[in-house]
């Protein structure tokens, strides 16, 4: 494990049964008041986004906020907000998805997805993979190109990586951390 990873994975807190029994909680919220800790996320996600060419970040509500954006900013990148249906005013595409625990929508305003974008997706967490593919589904029906998906960590015992490998179609996806 390198340095940074040793450093991520001890800002992050494991609160059991959380939000429901059997659950282990993967809190990142001690990660992200470590000003250290925060920088070197950012940096190698930004580090990631020039390795695949991103030429814009999208950011998976909400967790996917906190990362994505500051990862923009120091790739020196656009920001698309994927959000929660119902929260964006212009024409959007809508995408159903699974969750971990129950079922939602994603929507992105249309306009900002081009034909000519290489996308990277930034989220905290790869659990079921349900949240990852709605949001590779929405850029590919945009007409954007996937770079890649990048997250803090990978919950490799839910099997995300496999269900998302179809919607990959080659890109890559980089997980700081595996659990
Ligand atoms: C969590 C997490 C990822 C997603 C991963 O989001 O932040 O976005 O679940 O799960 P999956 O791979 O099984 O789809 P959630 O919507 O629960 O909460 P948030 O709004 O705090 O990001
Ligand atoms: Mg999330």
């Amino acid at each position: 494990m390198t340095d940074i990873q040793e450093l991520l994975l001890s800002r992050i807190r494991d609160v059991a049964d959380y939000p429901e029994p059997g659950v282990m909680f993967k809190d990142i919220t001690p990660l992200l008041a470590d000003p250290d800790a925060f920088t070197s996320l950012t940096g190698a996600l930004a580090g990631i986004a020039a390795d695949t060419g991103a030429t814009k970040i999208v950011g998976l509500e909400a967790r996917g906020f906190i990362l994505g954006a500051p990862v923009a900013v120091h790739a020196g990148l656009g920001f698309i907000p994927v959000r929660k249906a119902g929260k964006l005013p212009g024409a959007t595409l809508r995408q159903a998805y699974d969750l971990e625990y129950g079922s939602a929508e994603i929507e992105v305003h249309a306009e900002d997805l081009t034909s000519g974008d290489r996308i990277l997706v930034v989220d905290d967490v790869l659990a079921t993979g349900g949240t990852a593919e709605a949001a590779i589904r929405l850029i590919h029906r945009a007409g954007a190109e996937v770079a890649g998906v990048a997250v803090l960590m990978e919950l490799a015992f839910l099997g995300g990586r496999g269900r998302l490998e179809p919607a990959l179609a080659g890109a890559p996806l980089e997980a700081l951390l595996t659990i």
